[in-house]
């Protein structure tokens, strides 16, 4: 009996800690801010982080400056979804593209993750054509999201694997006349995609004096800087290019770090509306991206390197009071293999290799091949060179720093143009 006695006492329920303090009640917590009917709502409203030394190290009377990064990677792919999802619903709103129509882009990544996320909320079947650079990870992902991924396997003669995943898309075009192409590179409404994160940067900080922007198509740069001018019209705009890339005017060459830069000159990039351009090399971009990691949490790829590198020489260059926002395109995720992975870096002479404190400045985009990290207040459109029409451009050293790093001057348009051809540039947005 009072060994049942004990095991009666043993099932009874334990008593609840009497806690002075009492809930609120789950009316009282209800809230729909973060519910998310469909996979389309889980886009935007992404936060901002601030971000200081060892980025932006500064002398002791400039400490604490830092800037303040807008982490898209906080999207489910990227910031390429917005434009994915916003350019198929105003091909959609506009007819062109039709219930159930394939949808055929050229992508080497972050936009793929974007289109496969708008081919699942609109229902639309997805093909993206990428080339043997995309990571193996990527392919992975695009194919789990359910875009089915195809691969070109030559790169074009003289326009590379860019020129090569072009021509096949338009190939696939052509066999199926329902199809239909955002054509990141020209459609104007990829530009428009980024209004709701201009929106959220003015709710979030406020005021914006500096804006620092990767470009790729120029999209995101040209879309966010147009709105913000509207609230701030002295903002200034700083684009951040890669080293081989021929956006702003330097010669094309073999790229390594893929986001940023092209091998072609895209229409979406607005010229007269940057400040100022930086080009980094992909060493550089790595040792920003690590030490964004370790010391902040919140890192990325290539372009998130390269941004944040040129916005930490911003903040420490600027007055005390400019407030600097610097866009993360995405997150550290499929670049495990290659920016994080120590082998992959030592196999392409990246380790370990600590940026320069300040980049050259050079006094006209032509001047010299680039390297290392540099900048230029001459912005320079290459369809229009200096914007006057005269494709004759100065080769003036008169603003380029005595001892430019690994600068070597710039070709002849012949060489130039042989040089492409040789190089079969190959990676792009
Ligand atoms: C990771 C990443 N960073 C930067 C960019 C450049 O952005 P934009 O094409 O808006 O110039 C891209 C473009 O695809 C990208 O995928």
């Amino acid at each position: 009996m009072q060994h049942l006695a004990v095991r009666a006492q043993a099932l009874r329920a334990p008593a609840l800690p009497t806690d002075p303090t009492p809930l609120p009640s789950p009316a009282s917590l209800l809230t729909t801010a973060n519910r998310c009917q469909r996979p389309a709502t889980m886009v935007g409203n992404t936060p901002v982080l601030w971000i200081t030394e060892p980025l932006t190290p500064a002398p002791a009377s400039a400490h604490g400056r830092g800037f303040w990064a807008k982490l898209e990677g906080a999207n489910p792919g990227g910031m390429k979804d917005r434009t994915a999802l916003h350019m198929v619903a105003r091909a959609t709103a506009r007819g062109e593209l039709t219930p159930g129509a394939q949808i055929i882009e050229s992508t080497s990544g972050t936009l793929g993750l974007g289109l496969a996320l708008a081919g699942i909320e609109h229902r639309h079947p997805v093909t993206l054509v990428t080339d043997p650079g995309l990571e193996p990870l990527m392919r992975h992902m695009l194919a789990a999201y359910g875009a089915r991924v195809e691969m070109v396997s030559e790169p074009h003669p003289a326009g590379g694997w860019q020129q090569a995943r072009r021509d096949r898309v338009t190939e696939l075009l052509a066999d199926d006349p329902r199809a239909w192409c955002p054509d990141q590179y020209r459609n104007p409404d990829n530009q428009e995609a980024y209004e709701p994160l201009a929106m959220e940067l003015v709710a979030q900080l406020g005021r914006v004096d500096a804006l620092v922007c990767s470009v790729g198509t120029g999209g995101h740069s040209a879309g966010i800087a147009k709105v913000l001018r509207r609230y701030f019209p002295r903002l200034r705009l700083i684009g951040v290019d890669t080293v081989a890339s021929t956006i702003f005017g330097q010669p094309a060459g073999h790229r390594l770090m893929r986001g940023l830069g092209s091998s072609i000159h895209p229409d979406n990039v607005d010229y007269p509306a940057f400040d100022e351009i930086h080009w980094v090399a992909p060493a550089e971009a790595v040792w920003a991206c690590r030490t964004l990691a370790a010391t902040h949490h919140a890192s990325g790829g290539w372009s998130v390197g390269a941004v944040a590198l040129v916005a930490g020489w911003l903040a420490r260059t600027s007055d005390a009071d400019v407030r600097i926002a610097a866009v993360f395109p995405d997150g550290p995720l499929r670049y495990f293999d290659t920016v994080y992975n120590d082998e992959y870096c030592r196999e392409h002479g990246l380790f370990g290799i600590e940026p320069p404190n300040e980049p050259v400045t050079i006094a006209h985009p032509s001047a010299v091949v680039l390297d290392s990290w540099t900048r230029c207040t001459t912005v320079v459109d290459p369809k229009n060179r200096d914007g006057t029409g005269d494709p004759t451009v100065p080769q003036s050293h008169s603003d380029t720093d005595p001892d430019a790093r690994h600068a070597r001057p710039a070709p002849t348009d012949q060489a130039q143009r042989s040089h492409i051809a040789e190089t079969a540039p190959e990676v792009g947005p």
